[in-house]
């Protein structure tokens, strides 16, 4: 069953140069289907996610330190003070549109503030989520 997703995501990154929003959600939503059966995107478990305070990090508590609580805004890095792009799609055109920079991205940023690597399932929601805040 583990090889289900590597396979799908290499389909997606051979059909075309550039991959949706949409594509990349599907392609974690299918992923995380095989854990548990049924699976469908939540826009809602994606913006609690967005929100919520893992206390892992004393820095960076939730995804919300960097990305702040308005997705639609623009962000400010808690560490560096670098302005950091909106993360909903409506205000930002370039988000999840390259696989491998999404995938990078949320291995870096989800290790630091949740401390383990987000499940596809979790990845799933929080696209979902950026594609639904306005
Ligand atoms: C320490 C600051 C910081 C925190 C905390 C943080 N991020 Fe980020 N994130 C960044 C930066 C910097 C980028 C890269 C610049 C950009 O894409 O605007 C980024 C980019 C991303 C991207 C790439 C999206 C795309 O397609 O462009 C994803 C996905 C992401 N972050 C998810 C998360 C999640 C999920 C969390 C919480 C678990 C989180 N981030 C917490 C700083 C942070």
């Amino acid at each position: 069953m583990k090889l289900i997703y590597p396979l799908l995501l290499a389909a997606i990154v051979g059909s075309a140069n550039a991959e949706t929003p949409k594509q990349l959600a599907d392609a974690y939503s299918s992923e995380a289907a095989t854990q548990s059966a049924g699976f469908k995107p939540s826009g809602q478990r994606g913006g609690a996610f967005f929100a919520k305070h893992f206390a892992v990090s004393e820095r960076m508590p939730a995804c919300t330190s960097c990305h702040t609580e308005q997705a639609a805004q623009p962000g400010r890095h808690a560490v560096t003070g670098k302005e950091i792009k909106p993360m909903a799609v409506a205000a930002n055109s370039e988000r999840f549109t390259d696989l491998a920079k999404v995938e990078k991205w949320f291995r870096r940023n989800c290790k630091e503030v949740v401390g383990r690597e987000c499940t596809a399932g979790e990845k799933a929601d929080f696209i979902q989520f950026a594609m639904e805040s306005r």
